[in-house]
């Protein structure tokens, strides 16, 4: 036992070290595995995808269609899954959805948009 602590004594700060390391190394760890890409956000490649269908779009827009998105189709449930909706279903919950949040022309067409593009780039792995 005298041996062990012998040990301890000997070995403290090594052994403080380590541990420390350990640590930090298990913490960056998890932040790197819990740190995924936000699926919602819009990418620049919607950019040219939206275009195909509104040729004006910019980069501005969706990401304006993106925050109305996240803030006007948050208050009765969560965010709906983009890509659990097909290209046919979306036009639909739009038309419905956009009545239940009271949106006006301008900020249905900025979240009908995001969505549509954001859809699309999922779709192709984007
Ligand atoms: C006033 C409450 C309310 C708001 C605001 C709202 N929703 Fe909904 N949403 C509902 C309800 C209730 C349902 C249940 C299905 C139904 O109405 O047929 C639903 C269902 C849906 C569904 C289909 C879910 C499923 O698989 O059955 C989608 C997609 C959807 N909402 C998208 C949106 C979007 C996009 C917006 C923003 C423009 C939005 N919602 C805003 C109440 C709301």
């Amino acid at each position: 036992m005298s041996r062990f602590i012998a040990f301890i004594k000997k070995y403290k700060t090594t052994l403080i070290i380590g541990s420390v390391a350990i640590m930090v190394a298990q913490c960056a760890g998890t932040k790197s595995t819990t740190k995924k890409a936000d699926p919602f956000l819009p990418q620049e490649a919607d950019v040219p995808i939206a275009q195909t269908h509104w040729q004006r779009t910019t980069f501005a827009q969706l990401q304006q269609g993106y925050s109305l998105y996240s803030v006007k189709c948050n208050d009765c449930h969560d965010m709906k899954n983009i890509q659990d909706y097909s290209l046919t279903e979306w036009p639909d919950w739009m038309k419905k959805m956009g009545r239940k949040a009271k949106l006006d022309s301008t900020q249905y067409n900025l979240i009908y948009h995001y969505v549509m593009a954001r859809r699309e780039a999922i779709a192709m792995g984007k």
